[in-house]
């Protein structure tokens, strides 16, 4: 049992006005998909409701299916009106919005399509469009290396009169191979300064507040160390399977999926070294040594320090979950893991011999992103404890979502004539402190992209520093046989053997109804 100490709310904040973008043309690749419709136009709606676009701002979506700019327009617009994502939907900022839309169907596969893009992009520039343009590549990954080269080969990577970015959706390559092959070419067209490779984690508010966490206050800092850090946990948890896109996640997996990106920038910011300065490569610098220190893992670690799980049917609340092989899409005999644990370790001065357990995996008990630092026991055990009441070490756990916000816990005197001790928790929570408004983390991308600020994005060093911890898992699950899928049911914690992974160094994964209660 543990009692809560909600933190002193400070006064309630202003939002400050956000900057506003460069001016510029903004070219979708994949604008009827998934994302452009759930995030992506959102983001952009709510972007421009906010001030933050220029006169000059307008959105070209390209896609293979025919459709009029009125068609598009309408598809938009129903998008966005039933977001869940975007605030609140006005007509008028819509209709603002709406005029700056048209699309153009083609194949990406084919050089024509570029020369009629090009011609598209001049006679907006003649008729007073801004001449910078910022391609969004939002296809599946097999598109993204041609779209590249048709750029290339069309001109349209560089402008005299403007400028010319690239955002490139993840994934970044399947593996270190396709991920450099992809690095090469993209570094033939682009300057790496004009590269926005995305990693949507890194536009969560929260998990930018880590670093505020850590390099803005100076009482966290002289601790967070292997002197005094006992082990962290880094847990993604989803209740959604794999929703429509069966044929691209049988591909993937939850390694793939989450860990090789999110988890692993998660990880990053949590560990690394405080950045001379806050800018792009500062930042990235100090991640990149994060990745490079992490210990390879070969054939043996393999077996002794990971764990992969499936999902069979279960009951997820009160909703009874199908399992993964039955889910539409899927090979009833699949072997890919829809859950990933790793324990890692970070070969360094500040960590070395601190377990970093990081996992991921969809249809668990709850929806929640979290970080929790785990501190060392006192050298004593001083005070009585009952049965149910003793002081367990100290937690820092970073909530990332949904109940986003800090929660430290720590043992308190129990009132009364005995020195007895009692678990507390002191809760920041930024709902109640700031209001519920945090800014969506495709709408930080997308400004920061419009405005040519690359610190929330990964470098090309830093994205093969990732597939180089991640690679050699794979090809070792490639040749060991799978476990006895499916491992765990929906809606429950994980595989049994992700309590054994901890459990063998003395430690414990935070169970997910328990954290949901602590949120
Ligand atoms: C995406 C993965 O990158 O992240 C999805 O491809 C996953 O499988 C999603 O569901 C999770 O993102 P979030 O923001 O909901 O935690």
């Amino acid at each position: 049992m543990s009692t809560i100490v909600q933190a002193r709310p400070v006064e309630r904040a202003e939002k400050p006005s956000l900057p506003k973008a460069d001016s510029c043309v903004l070219v979708i690749f994949g604008a009827t998909g998934d994302l452009t419709k759930r995030k992506l136009m959102p983001a952009l709606y709510d972007l421009a409701c906010a001030g933050c676009m220029r006169a000059q701002f307008e959105i070209v979506g390209i896609g293979r299916t025919e459709l009029s700019d009125e068609q598009f327009r309408t598809r938009m617009k129903e998008a966005t009106a039933n977001s869940k994502e975007s605030r609140n939907f006005h007509e008028a900022c819509w209709n603002d919005l709406e005029r700056r839309l048209s699309y153009l169907s083609g194949d990406a596969n084919e050089r024509d399509f570029y020369l009629r893009l090009k011609a598209r992009l001049q006679e907006m520039h003649a008729s007073g469009s801004s001449p910078n343009t910022i391609f969004y590549v939002s296809t599946p990954a097999s598109l993204a290396a041609p779209i590249v080269e048709g750029l290339g080969e069309s001109g349209l990577a560089h402008s005299d009169s403007g400028w010319a970015r690239i955002v490139l959706e993840k994934p970044f390559g399947h593996d270190l191979a396709s991920a450099r092959e992809l690095n090469e070419i993209v570094s033939t067209v682009f300057d790496e300064k004009d590269v926005f490779r995305i990693d949507h984690y890194l536009g969560k508010e929260t998990v930018q507040n880590i670093l505020m966490f850590r390099f803005g206050n100076s009482m966290f800092e002289p601790v967070w160390n292997r002197n005094y850090i006992d082990y962290v946990e880094i847990t993604a948890a989803e209740t959604l399977g794999v929703e429509s896109r069966a044929a691209f996640y049988e591909e993937t997996g939850a390694l793939r999926d989450m860990v090789a990106n999110h988890m692993l920038q998660l990880l990053a910011l949590t560990a690394m070294e405080p950045p001379v300065a806050f800018d792009a490569d500062s930042v990235r610098e100090q991640k990149v040594q994060v990745f490079r220190s992490i210990r390879a893992m070969d054939l043996e670690d393999v077996k002794s320090r990971t764990v992969r799980g499936q999902y069979g049917s279960g009951t997820i609340g009160a909703t009874a979950a199908p399992g993964y092989r039955e889910e539409p899409g899927v090979d009833p005999h699949s072997n890919t893991e829809t859950y990933a644990a790793l324990e890692l370790y970070i070969n360094n001065w500040r960590w070395a011999g601190v377990p970093f357990y990081v996992r991921a995996g969809k249809r668990l008990a709850t929806k929640l992103t979290e970080i929790a630092v785990h501190f060392k026991r006192t050298p004593q055990a001083l005070f009585a404890s009952t049965p149910d009441e003793h002081v367990e070490p100290n937690v820092i756990a970073m909530n990332i979502q949904p109940n986003e916000g800090i929660s430290i816990s720590f043992g308190a005197k129990r009132p009364g004539l005995q020195m007895r001790a009692a678990p507390v928790t002191m809760d920041f929570s930024y709902a109640k402190t700031f209001g519920t408004e945090v800014t969506l983390a495709y709408e930080t991308l997308l400004l920061d992209a419009m405005r040519g600020d690359a610190t929330l994005f990964t470098r090309r060093d830093e994205v093969e520093a990732e597939w180089r911890i991640i690679t050699p898992i794979e090809d070792a699950w490639a040749q060991l046989p799978p476990p006895p899928f499916p491992n765990y049911a929906a809606g429950s914690d994980g595989p049994a053997d992700a309590e054994i992974l901890a459990a063998e160094n003395g430690h414990h994964w935070r169970t997910l109804a328990q954290v949901n209660a602590a949120g």
